[in-house]
């Protein structure tokens, strides 16, 4: 288990090793957009992971090119349906302002 904490809300909750970013923000109740059902082509599930980068799993290539290709990505993003919690550290997370609604 890992403590994710999500920003700016601030909330906290514990996650299962293995659990994706995704699967986690929906089972707290915290919207979200993932228009491709975590297919890592839709783009709309962006986050910033801004600490416990190590305590997710590594950018796959899928991930990785779908990265490139959305505007407003930096060195901290990842797709929230790719990146799975690894159950090594806790992870705070950063929502990008869009997700309120789904
Ligand atoms: S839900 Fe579409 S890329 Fe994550």
């Amino acid at each position: 288990m890992s403590m994710l904490t999500v920003m700016p809300e601030g909330k906290s909750f514990e996650v299962a090793e293995g659990t994706t970013l995704l699967a986690a923000l929906l089972g707290a109740g915290i919207g979200i957009l993932h228009k491709c059902e975590g297919k890592a082509s839709c783009g709309s599930c962006h986050i910033f992971v801004q600490e416990g980068r190590k305590g997710v799993s590594k950018i796959a290539r899928e991930e990785n090119e779908k990265l490139d290709a959305i505007v407003g990505v930096g060195s901290k993003s990842r797709l929230a349906c790719q990146a799975k919690i690894l159950g090594t550290e806790n992870v705070t997370i950063e929502l990008l302002g869009f997700g309120s609604g789904l």
